[in-house]
């Protein structure tokens, strides 16, 4: 049977965040809201406690990682830690990700790590959080700070992860923290976080001359097959221009490599979002394989190395993973063929974590977390499964 092979040097992996799998995030704005807003009366946050206890666990989750033959792990560093006060550093918490770093190194794992994922440390969110452009400073010196400390312990450092979302999510939906509803802060904190990114480029470089790339979720939009009306064409192509262009062209200068997180493709119909109902995941989104080809082809004109930093499903009984893993691959397989410089692949989640505002209940794990049992580790089928690829380098047609 024909197969699709990936280089020698391709990067397999999988991806987390600090906030989601550490546990006791003391000192960060999300922590402080989940117990806040219960007297509030806004969107309740299920608390995240413990979550996977990863902040002591770390060495459990690298060997699972080793298991599934990845050479390569996302991580992050949750910045409330390090700087739980202007300017001064924790130094515990400095030497505690030194450890990390280097256990994530003696098992042979490249480092993706990103150093903001959603979450601030509470003084930056007294500040009126990423609406207020003085923190692209704060951010700048905390990025320079962790890349005096870590140095070449990160190969690859991603500054922000998912502008757009975060913005969307906490400044006009506001399901995130902090749960606001200003279509004038949204621009507002992407206009602050692309230039963020750009100072902490800069400040990084200034330090060493590291890797440094920005995660940006980008979704597929196409007038659904059964379209007719003009205006669907119109709004996709409007859409797909905001997700990308908008965001990175103004930064392209700044990316030595892209992260690419991808979920979803959607159809619209009469300017709705209309998607298939065929396959879904736990939290309702349609899962389909071929947008993120579309994506990735769309991406080459940058002319960057991409990796695909995160991508995957709320699946708690594992009944798609394996099989939307494969169809994903075979779209990257075939993106890389057409000569796009996609670079290497992490499937999120490890392990199942705190998502967010959906709290616990979404299992994105290619290992089970078993929240009444100490939280044990229970590897499922599809983890043996992305084993197999990691391991061989192929996808077979
Ligand atoms: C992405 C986030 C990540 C996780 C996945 C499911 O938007 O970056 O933290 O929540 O979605």
């Amino acid at each position: 049977m024909k197969s699709y092979q990936f280089p020698k040097d391709f990067l397999w992996g999988t991806a987390t965040s600090a906030y989601q799998i550490e546990g006791n995030n003391k000192k960060s704005d999300w922590w402080a809201w989940e117990h806040r807003n219960k007297n509030k009366g806004k969107w309740p946050l299920e608390p995240s406690l413990l979550a996977c206890d990863s902040y002591r666990r770390f060495e459990e989750d690298f060997d699972l990682a080793v298991e599934l033959n990845n050479n390569a792990i996302r991580i992050g560093l949750e910045w409330a830690r390090l700087e739980p006060e202007p300017g001064k550093f924790d130094q515990k918490e400095l030497a505690h990700y030194k450890k990390v770093l280097q256990a994530a190194k003696d098992r042979g794992l490249k480092t993706f790590v990103t150093l903001h994922h959603f979450t601030n440390p509470v003084w930056i969110a007294d500040m009126g959080g990423w609406v207020n452009p003085k923190v692209t400073n704060h951010f700048a010196k905390y990025t320079k700070k962790c890349a005096e400390e870590f140095r070449d312990m990160i190969d690859f450092y991603i500054t922000v992860n998912e502008p757009q979302v975060y913005s969307l999510l906490a400044f006009l939906l506001a399901r995130w923290v902090p749960q606001s509803h200003n279509p004038f802060k949204v621009l507002l904190v992407q206009k602050n976080m692309r230039r963020a990114h750009q100072k902490a480029y800069l400040a990084i470089k200034e330090v060493a001359n590291y890797p440094v790339g920005l995660v940006k979720n980008i979704a597929w939009y196409e007038p659904s097959s059964s379209s007719k009306n003009p205006l669907d064409k119109v709004a996709s192509g409007i859409l797909r221009f905001l997700n990308n262009d908008f965001f990175l062209k103004p930064i392209k200068d700044e990316l030595d490599f892209l992260g690419l997180n991808y979920y979803f493709s959607n159809k619209l119909k009469n300017l709705r979002i209309q998607n298939p109902n065929d396959k879904i995941s736990d939290l309702g989104w349609w899962l389909e394989t071929k947008g993120i080809k579309k994506v990735l082809l769309d991406l080459k004109r940058y002319q960057i190395p991409i990796y695909i930093t995160e991508n995957g499903l709320a699946d708690a009984q594992d009944k798609y993973r394996t099989w939307y893993l494969r169809g994903i691959l075979k779209s990257c397989a075939q993106a890389r063929d057409k000569g796009v410089d996609l670079k290497g692949y992490f499937h999120w989640s490890l392990i199942d974590n705190y998502e967010w505002a959906e709290g616990y209940r979404p299992r994105f794990g290619l290992v089970e977390i078993d929240r009444e049992n100490n939280l044990q580790r229970k590897p499922r089928p599809s983890f043996y499964e992305y084993a197999k690829i990691c391991k061989s380098g192929t996808i077979s047609r």
